[in-house]
């Protein structure tokens, strides 16, 4: 089999590429105002990979085993152009998937079906719009996201899944509606355990609705098998038919089997989600590097890696600073 193994036996199979660290949202737990507000320094262009060198680096990651792209951000449809980048990903014959907050797919799902996208994954933590503004802490309504849904729909996007972030206080009573809202059209719905990614959200255990606490909510789920080796969700069949899916990376940690990379967009590989530090990878490309070259570096970063974050969180390790989400994509 091709590919190769970190220091733990994982492949490497799975790349997330985040294409812009900037967002039309502002998620309390992921991008609060406060911190991303106006002032704040994002990007700029010149600091991030081109669409050339997004590519390049995407083959380079395939010939050592990814066999799935993920594109993310920030939001990803903020990033001019996007259906270009997927038309050159295209070629790759890997599939490619988006995560995106959907309020722009109304106006880009057809490019980007068009250009080879092959399906999105949507955020969505409320269907009534109080509780979704106060979580998303922006201007845009619950109406839009469904809005971008539909458009995905129209276009073969799918099978859609929707990420929910599940907060204690904030989302809870709307577990059942957001399931029974999208059980029937074949959709499934992820609850994600609020988990301390990057170091400005406030995290806090209190605020976990922990997995154990979501399947009492939900009753009578039956477990479906994992589809592939180090799947993120939990699966279960609801009573109703459809299914649902639980993230939880805070009480029941899945990094045994973890064989996701992540490329942010300034071209740095990170190997976890909450990595403090991650391999440049702009630079040497930018400073004529071969494809050999950057082969050996990345080979040997996933070599050496170690990673099981969730595994061992502990309270010194929480306290070690730690990339944005917003920063290296979901
Ligand atoms: P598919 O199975 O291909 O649909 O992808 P996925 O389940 O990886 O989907 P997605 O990217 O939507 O992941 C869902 C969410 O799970 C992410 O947005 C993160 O919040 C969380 N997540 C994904 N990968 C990891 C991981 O490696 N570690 C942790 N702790 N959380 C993750
Ligand atoms: N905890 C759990 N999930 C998060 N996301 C962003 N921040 C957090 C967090 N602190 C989710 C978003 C989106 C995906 C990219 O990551 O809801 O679906
Ligand atoms: Fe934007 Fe997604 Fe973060 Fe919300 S969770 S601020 S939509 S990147
Ligand atoms: Fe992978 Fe790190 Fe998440 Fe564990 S915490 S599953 S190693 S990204």
């Amino acid at each position: 089999m091709v590919g190769i193994r970190d220091t733990r036996g994982r492949p490497l199979r799975d790349l997330r590429i985040s294409v812009t660290d900037r967002c039309n949202m502002r998620c309390r737990y992921c991008m609060p105002r406060e911190v991303f507000g106006s002032d704040f320094a994002f990007l700029s262009k010149m600091d991030i990979l081109t669409y050339e060198e997004i590519d390049r680096l995407a083959g380079l990651f395939i010939s050592l085993g990814v066999e799935k792209i993920r594109l993310s951000g920030g939001e990803p449809l903020l990033r001019k152009d996007l259906p270009e980048l997927i038309s050159m990903l295209a070629l790759r014959k890997v599939e490619i998937a988006m995560t995106t907050n959907g309020v722009l797919l109304p106006r880009f799902a057809p490019a980007l079906s068009a250009a080879g996208l092959d399906r999105v994954t949507v955020s969505l933590d409320a269907l009534d719009e109080a509780t979704f503004a106060a979580m998303t802490d922006s201007g845009h309504t619950v109406a839009a996201v469904l809005a971008g849904i539909e458009a995905a729909e129209s276009v073969g996007l799918g099978p859609i899944k929707i990420n929910t972030v599940v907060k204690k206080g904030a989302n809870e009573d709307e577990l059942i509606d957001l399931v029974e809202r999208f059980s029937s059209r074949e959709i499934a719905v992820r609850f994600i355990e609020f988990m301390d990614v990057g170091t400005t959200n406030g995290w806090d255990m209190e605020d976990v609705v922990t997995a154990e606490e979501i399947r009492g909510m939900l009753a009578e789920l039956e477990p479906i098998e994992s589809q592939y080796r180090g799947e993120v969700a939990k699966r279960y069949r609801l009573p109703q038919g459809g299914e649902v899916g639980l993230i939880t990376s805070v009480t029941e940690p899945f990094c045994g089997d973890c064989s996701r990379a992540r490329l942010s967009a300034d071209g740095h590989l990170y190997t976890c989600l909450f990595a403090s530090q991650g391999l440049d990878l702009l630079t040497p490309m930018r400073e004529g590097a071969s494809d050999d070259d950057l082969l050996a570096l990345i080979e040997s970063c996933w070599i050496n890696r170690e990673d099981r974050y969730s595994e061992i969180r502990t309270e010194s390790s929480t306290a070690h600073t730690r990339v944005e989400m917003s920063f290296i994509g979901g």
